[in-house]
């Protein structure tokens, strides 16, 4: 019994662990906390079903009934097998291929597919839960240029094949302050070298992102391994005539959690060969992390 009685505060705990692992730029909430507590409370009352988590939770019943809607969506594909190459077939379709990585609610991939119908776009996230509200939308804007792929960004490399993807938005991306976690940036040569197998040649990639420590490393990054910086700004709504599709605004835009009040961009493409210079990067960037300051170009 007295085990019984530990078990929400264990589910608080794991709760909070995954969160930090997984996304911990949205720990900003304060709403969360409450949220594990219902959850570790309802999940783990002692009937020892898994019913329970269903019918008596109700932020995993909303949850639950998004996993379920989005695997009958045709346009939503989880960790689909045999998609390398097959893409240009399901839009049915030789339109240009732009993906949107780290697409939460999928702002871009919906607002994107509204204003180019002569191009075909797909979200990438991890996160279902989130992609459901971008899927629906375009199913009931009746998109057919626009679909979601559910997995970790790492795995790129097993969907695409090489050369079929002609552009990459990067929304709002998770800084991944600590240096520490660097390589999970996804301008990290790291993540660069996986576009390149899979980005067309001249394809861009593009970065908005409301942090300006995240825009300085890509920045540093860009002049460290010789990519081309085709436009950059650090307050991009400053500026006068800006394309349309800066002017869609993600959920994470709105919350403006680096508190910067600024939205960066920056266009960039790859040079033919990305060096391995990572040692030097992180030298470089443990440098600066232990003077106290941040990377200046
Ligand atoms: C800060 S949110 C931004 C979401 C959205 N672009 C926006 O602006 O509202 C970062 C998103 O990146 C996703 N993410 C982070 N790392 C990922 C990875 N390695 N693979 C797939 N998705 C990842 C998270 O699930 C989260 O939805």
């Amino acid at each position: 019994m007295g085990l019984l009685v530990l078990l929400p505060f264990f589910a608080i705990a794991i709760g909070l662990v995954s969160r930090f692992d997984r996304d911990p730029y949205s720990m900003v909430f304060l709403t969360w906390p409450l949220q594990f507590v219902c959850r570790g409370f309802f999940v783990f009352v002692p009937l020892n079903s898994k019913k329970f988590f269903i019918y008596l939770c109700p932020m995993g019943q909303k949850k639950l009934i998004r996993f379920a809607q989005i695997k009958a969506f045709p346009h939503v594909f989880e960790y689909p097998e045999n998609m390398a190459g097959q893409w240009h077939a399901f839009f049915k379709n030789n339109h240009p291929i732009v993906l949107e990585l780290a697409c939460g609610r999928g702002e871009y991939t919906v607002g994107m597919a509204g204003l180019y119908p002569d191009k075909n776009f797909i979200g990438v996230d991890v996160k279902g839960n989130r992609m459901y509200i971008g899927a629906k939308k375009t199913m009931d804007a009746g998109l057919s240029n626009a679909a979601f792929l559910r997995t970790q960004i790492e795995m790129l490399g097993q969907y695409f094949a090489p050369g079929e993807v002609n552009d990459i938005w990067i929304t709002f991306p998770d800084p991944q302050l600590r240096t520490s976690k660097a390589k999970k940036r996804l301008t990290h040569p790291r993540f660069l070298r996986l576009y390149k197998s899979i980005l067309a040649p001249g394809g861009c990639i593009h970065l908005k992102t409301d942090s300006p420590d995240l825009y300085r490393f890509s920045l540093l990054v860009a002049d460290m391994y010789g990519l081309t910086v085709h436009d950059k700004s650090d307050d991009i709504y400053a500026r006068p005539n800006i394309a349309p599709e800066l002017h869609i605004k993600t959920h994470y835009e709105s919350l403006d959690i680096a508190g910067s009040n600024r939205i960066h961009y920056l266009q960039l493409s790859l040079p033919g060969q990305i060096a391995d210079k990572d040692e030097e990067l992180y030298k470089i960037l443990r440098e600066t992390e232990q003077s106290g300051s941040s990377v200046v170009i």
